[in-house]
């Protein structure tokens, strides 16, 4: 069987060729309760390259996948995340009868047929050894090279890359920083990930020239195709995969 090709290759090809990499943004959430294993797969059978996902810890340590860190808005249960141990969460409601799931069992679902970007909710509440736990979960399913670890706290970024050099990070940014290479630096990122608007052309020539990729959220009409069209990053995610695949596409 030939091995999945590495994420950092993928990004190479897709600056090299302009054709960024799409991403489902908690899976195809247009069509499918988000972050649950219903909108991954639905994303994945729309043809994705990546699928995106944002991870919280359990009270007994368990890597969960989900967005908030508190369960009201997309769950039927309440309070934080990390106050629940895994058999807890597991009886929740994520919608239309989904559990919520293990980074694990993502993990399971993408191998080999998709990209991975996993984002470490880590603001306003850090999670302490949340870096190790996740690095040591993807070296156990030999993936390390297959994943990106985002997160907007840089530090935990700079963690990541520290504890597993073949593991390529990002740096999250919902502003329009004066030296986004410098941030990069700092964080030790191989990837921008900024949203689509504080996106533009000098700033992505600016990270391609240092040698990194872009990745932008959340593309989701067509005024954000445009101007992804216009920038030119390497990954573009979107909640509206059906839609936004093919139009990036044309
Ligand atoms: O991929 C980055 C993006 O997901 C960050 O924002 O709030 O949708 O997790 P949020
Ligand atoms: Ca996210």
């Amino acid at each position: 069987m030939t091995p999945p090709t590495p994420l950092r290759d993928l990004y190479e090809r897709a600056r090299a060729t302009g054709r960024p990499l799409i991403g489902g943004h908690r899976g195809n959430p247009a069509e499918a309760p988000e972050n649950t294993l219903a909108s991954f797969r639905s994303a994945l059978d729309l043809g994705v390259d990546m699928i995106e996902c944002d991870v919280h810890p359990s009270s007994d340590g368990e890597l969960m996948v989900i967005h908030d860190h508190t369960l009201d808005r997309t769950t039927n249960g309440s309070g934080l995340v990390v106050q629940h141990t895994l058999a807890e969460l597991r009886q929740l409601d994520a919608g239309r009868g989904e559990r919520l799931p293990l980074l694990r069992e993502l993990l399971e679902l993408v191998s080999g047929r998709a990209g991975l970007c996993i984002e470490l909710k880590q603001i306003p509440i850090a999670y302490p050894g949340l870096e190790e736990r996740v690095v040591g979960l993807l070296r156990e399913h030999q993936l390390v090279e297959q994943i990106a670890v985002i997160s907007f706290l840089h530090s935990s970024v700079r963690r990541l890359k520290e504890l597993e050099p073949d593991l390529q990070v990002g740096i999250l940014e919902g502003a329009r920083p004066i030296d986004p290479v410098g941030l990069m630096r700092g964080a030790l990122a191989d990837i921008y990930a900024p949203h689509y608007g504080a996106m533009d052309p000098e700033l992505v020539r600016a990270v391609h020239a240092a040698g990194g990729s872009v990745g932008v959220w959340t593309v989701d009409d067509e005024q954000a195709v445009a101007w992804c069209r216009a920038c030119r990053p390497d990954s573009v995610f979107t909640n509206r995969p059906r839609e936004i695949l093919p139009a990036l596409l044309q």
